[in-house]
């Protein structure tokens, strides 16, 4: 039975790989949310997952308002990343878990949830950023199975669905015969709104409620309909959905390792958070 150890879930802002291509860790606007990576990477070194499980939602570069699947499993073997118009640089190919990814998709799909799969597959600055923030120094000494939240074009799954989906996801890595270790990555949030009038809006309050809630009581977020998260967190903090996912593929009780929380990375409240299973 694979083990799955933790969870590890970050903001994913593009700018954060204009400042690691140069080097601005140690600059004062960066340092504090750089600094936050330093205990999370001892956790993945003690640690030593082979394989990350990336829930995330694609930004219009694998996926377009033309198509979009509300929940999309990738089941490739390698995953590239493109240019989106952010004008951050792609990182080298990196590899995916063919064998987790049809063991997750056959998982879900007998627990009903109906999913797009995906055996070619553009990664994103959802994916790559928190990849390097991870693990900095070299590629990722993880294989990837990407998970695709729908949280850009209305209507999205709700809070609720998505912890199931989690559970789900969770259920079939229990179920997958294999002595590897699995990391949780989530990515996205925590409140930012890009657009529009409120522009520029966070909500730390929110983003500590939702963070204290993810540890033990994520059902406390499953109340709260899709019009609430983007009126309390912005058009785009609804990518705390990609952060419910990967708590639900966690299960029941978890410990916080560590938080950081930092506001603004470019437009958005930045959290990070890393959870050990209890
Ligand atoms: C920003 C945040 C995001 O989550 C994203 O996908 C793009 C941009 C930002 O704050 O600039
Ligand atoms: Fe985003």
């Amino acid at each position: 039975m694979s083990e799955i150890l933790g969870g590890i879930s970050t903001s994913h802002v593009p700018a954060i790989g204009g400042a690691i291509a140069k080097r601005l860790q140690q600059d004062l606007y960066w340092k504090p949310f750089f600094d936050g990576f330093d205990r999370a990477r001892a956790w993945l070194a003690e640690h030593q997952p082979d394989i990350a499980v990336l829930v995330y939602n694609d930004h219009g570069l694998n996926f377009f308002l033309d198509k979009m699947p509300t929940f999309a499993i990738g089941a490739a073997a390698t995953y590239t990343s493109s240019d989106e118009g952010w004008g951050i640089p792609t990182i080298a190919p990196v590899r995916g878990d063919q064998e987790l990814s049809w063991a997750i998709i056959e998982g879900v799909v007998a627990d009903e949830f109906d999913v797009t799969t995906c055996q070619e597959m553009l990664i994103d600055h959802a994916v790559t950023i928190p990849l390097q923030l991870l693990w900095p120094d070299r590629p990722p000494p993880v294989r990837i199975v990407p998970i695709s939240v729908n949280t850009v074009q209305h209507p999205l799954p709700s809070a609720a669905r998505c912890l199931k989906f989690g559970q789900a996801i969770g259920r079939a890595i229990a179920g997958y015969s294999s002595d590897e270790k699995v990391v949780v990555v989530s990515t996205g949030g925590l409140s930012h709104q890009l657009d529009g009038e409120r522009a520029g809006m966070i909500n730390p309050e929110f983003d500590q409620l939702c963070l204290n809630s993810l540890v033990n009581e994520p059902t406390k977020l499953t109340g709260y309909s899709t019009r609430d998260l983007v009126e309390l967190s912005g058009t785009q903090g609804v990518e705390i959905l990609n952060w419910i996912v990967g708590r639900g593929i966690l299960g029941s009780r978890t410990r916080e390792i560590h938080r950081n929380y930092h506001v603004p990375i470019s437009n958005t409240a930045s959290a990070l958070q890393v959870l050990e299973l209890a």
